[in-house]
């Protein structure tokens, strides 16, 4: 993830101006120049994110809408293309490559600030995905404290490796990849400015580093140092300490100043500039912000029959502020999330990060809970401290807005954790065919069985192999895929000519995601030309008003890969009233899937009917394929 959502709003002319105007993070920027260690070796000679020849990029946008207009639709975009392409979009094209020449990246600062922090919906469910864990065999406080102690050594433990630079670089096929995003996870928070927001780094490499964690317990929240004064990591057993500290002093519930992460990011800015004209309120949001991680301890849950889809609620949003949503601080790069009756995961700010760095943190706690070692123990460890904040009237009142508000979004969001285990990758594999790109396949046909049509959709691809890269959208629909689709659902089709045309589909998705992850995608390029309009202050070209570029890039179905060694996975909301968001992570033998959608909504399904559909897809397409096969035998 994450698609552009809301990207009208988001491309407001004076927001884009005040990024610029605004000193976007509270550190001097990053030096990747500087970064030595075995992390960063092959930095320096990863390329540069090209600028697609306008030309290439027209064509396949012009493709990419085929399954989407109408014959006269399309012919209407085809003439502004062409007026495009001859005309304004040549000076847009010569400034972008100017603009390319100057930056590592000339897309990572737009990025940041359009995509992220100039969005001014909550950031929950509209952003933060969240991610669940596998559930572990641990109940009541005295096994949550230790599962938790575990995954925050497992935590320290892998920290040395960015510490040191000496986390392995990571690839994607043979291609090495920008290493950038692990260096800031652990040091990252985002801070609620009006119009837009700030974003803090303290990376391993800076004076003042971060040496705590921030715990939160019944709302309560607490400096807890990790590090003891000789800068020695705390072992297993000294976490262990500090947590059951935490839970002492924290058995009384504390307001939930959470909450107001939860908010619509104008008010929470407005409430933040109140609060810290207070002195003690400024020095507890510094310390959130300057720490390495946030843990949630959470109480219990009532799981009904499916713990997995409650747990996932948990994780993406808190399950409301009767619930654990005011014990949380959505604001923060990572929060772990430890529940009191085994199940556990986090929830993640996207400013900093994508998913795959996220989880390969996490892979590494989780490893380290079952494998886990021990070390020597750290001297002078200072013990946690409970953060104050002083609430005036208006404050309060505030807080009383916010919970309303985030009961009323967490009222609407319908979520369907679940695992397909009548095949994995196994099976694509064993056909020949791409794992992701047949899961994209069921996707589609999923949608269109229920809408009998198809629409827009994202799926997000790393562009980590050039320098900063985050990432480039694989438009997920095509005419092969849209055939495809059709013909499943007509009778009269034969199931060898549905299996030819579902190949075509998968070669044609393949073919997207090859470009995407090498540069030749179109979506971040026609966004760098239309922020190079108007940063300009030139007028804006026909071609982005069309109602074509709009509704192509309107993803009701917004998707993404995430990976993971564990059988943990990823979630996030749908980035449209009436879309939907699927997330999954394809084990060898079995597919993990988050669906969501809104209840509110009377287009959609609820996800739970739709994550049906996708597993009625993945098994008629295995059909096909499979009897296909034996047909050729
Ligand atoms: N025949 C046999 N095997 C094949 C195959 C074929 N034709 N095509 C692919 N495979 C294999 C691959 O070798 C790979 O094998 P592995 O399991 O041993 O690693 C496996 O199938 C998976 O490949 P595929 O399904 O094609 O996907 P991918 O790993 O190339 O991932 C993306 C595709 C788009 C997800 C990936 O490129 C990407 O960009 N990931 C990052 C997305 C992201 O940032 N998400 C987070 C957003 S918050």
């Amino acid at each position: 993830m994450k698609s552009l959502k809301h990207i009208k709003g988001i491309l407001d002319l004076p927001v884009v101006r005040q990024a610029y105007s605004t000193n976007l993070t509270k550190m001097p920027a990053l030096q990747p120049k500087k970064l030595k260690g075995r992390m960063f070796s092959v930095q320096a000679a990863l390329p540069k994110y090209p600028v697609a020849p306008l030309e290439q990029t027209l064509k396949k946008y012009l493709k990419s809408l085929e399954p989407l207009l109408t014959e006269d639709e399309y012919r209407h975009t085809e003439k502004l293309c062409k007026e495009f392409e001859n005309g304004v979009g040549k000076t847009l094209q010569a400034k972008l490559i100017e603009r390319a020449e100057k930056h590592d990246n000339w897309l990572s600062d737009w990025w940041k600030s359009v995509a992220y922090l100039g969005f001014r919906e909550p950031v929950v469910i509209n952003s933060n995905p969240g991610v669940l864990f596998p559930k572990a065999d641990f109940s009541g406080t005295q096994g949550q404290i230790e599962y938790a102690s575990k995954l925050i050594a497992g935590l320290l433990d892998y920290k040395v490796m960015i510490d040191d630079q000496t986390l392995p670089v990571e690839h994607l096929g043979k291609n090495p990849l920008c290493m950038m995003q692990y260096f800031q996870v652990l040091a990252a928070c985002r801070i609620p400015l009006e119009k837009h927001d700030d974003w803090a780094c303290y990376p391993p490499d800076r004076p003042g580093a971060p040496k705590h964690i921030t715990v939160i317990y019944n709302n309560n929240i607490f400096e807890v140092p990790v590090y003891g004064d000789d800068g020695n990591p705390l072992t297993i057993s000294q976490v262990r300490n500090q947590l059951l500290e935490v839970v002492n002093q924290g058995s009384t519930p504390g307001e939930p100043i959470g909450l107001f992460t939860m908010e619509h990011r104008d008010n929470w800015s407005s409430v933040y500039k109140k609060m810290i004209q207070d002195k003690t309120n400024k020095a507890s949001f510094d310390s959130v912000q300057r720490s390495i991680i946030v843990l949630c301890l959470d109480q219990s849950n009532d799981f009904g029959n499916d713990p997995r889809t409650v747990s996932g609620h948990q994780m993406l949003h808190g399950g409301g502020p009767s619930l654990h949503s005011g014990n949380r601080w959505f604001d923060k790069t990572i929060q772990f999330i430890v529940g009191a009756d085994g199940y556990s995961g986090l929830n993640y700010e996207h400013t900093t990060a994508e998913g795959p760095p996220i989880i390969h943190v996490m892979d590494h706690c989780l490893n380290f809970l079952a494998n886990g070692k021990e070390w020597s123990p750290a001297s002078d460890v200072k013990p946690p401290t409970k953060l104050q904040f002083n609430l005036t009237n208006d404050v309060s009142k505030s807080l009383t807005l916010a919970k309303e508000n985030s009961a009323r979004m967490v009222n609407d969001l319908d979520l369907k954790v679940f695992v397909f285990d009548e095949f994995g990758k196994n099976f694509p594999k064993s056909q020949k065919v791409s794992p992701d790109s047949f899961i994209q396949n069921a996707i589609q046909l999923a949608y269109y069985r229920h809408h009998r049509k198809t629409c827009g959709s994202y799926e997000s691809a790393s562009i980590r192999m050039f320098q900063q890269g985050r990432t480039e959208t694989i438009r997920s629909c095509s005419t092969e895929s849209f055939e495809f689709t059709k013909a499943m659902m007509d009778s009269n089709t034969s199931k060898q000519k549905k299996a030819e045309l579902l190949r075509r589909a998968i070669n044609s998705h393949k073919q997207y995601t090859n470009d995407a992850i090498s540069g030749k995608g179109i979506d971040r390029h026609l966004l760098g030309l239309k922020l190079t309009a108007l940063e300009n202050n030139m007028e804006m070209p026909e071609l982005f008003k069309d109602k074509a570029y709009t509704f192509s890039g309107s993803w009701r179905i917004s998707t993404s890969q995430v990976p993971a060694k564990s059988e943990s996975v990823l979630f996030f909301g749908p980035v449209m009233p009436d879309g939907y968001g699927f997330c999954y992570n394809p084990q060898e033998k079995c597919i993990l899937f988050g669906v969501s959608s809104f209840k509110s909504n009377n287009v959609t399904l609820p996800a739970a009917k739709m994550a049906d559909l996708i597993k009625d897809s993945l098994n008629d397409m295995r059909d096909v394929m499979a009897s296909s096969m034996k047909a050729n035998l």
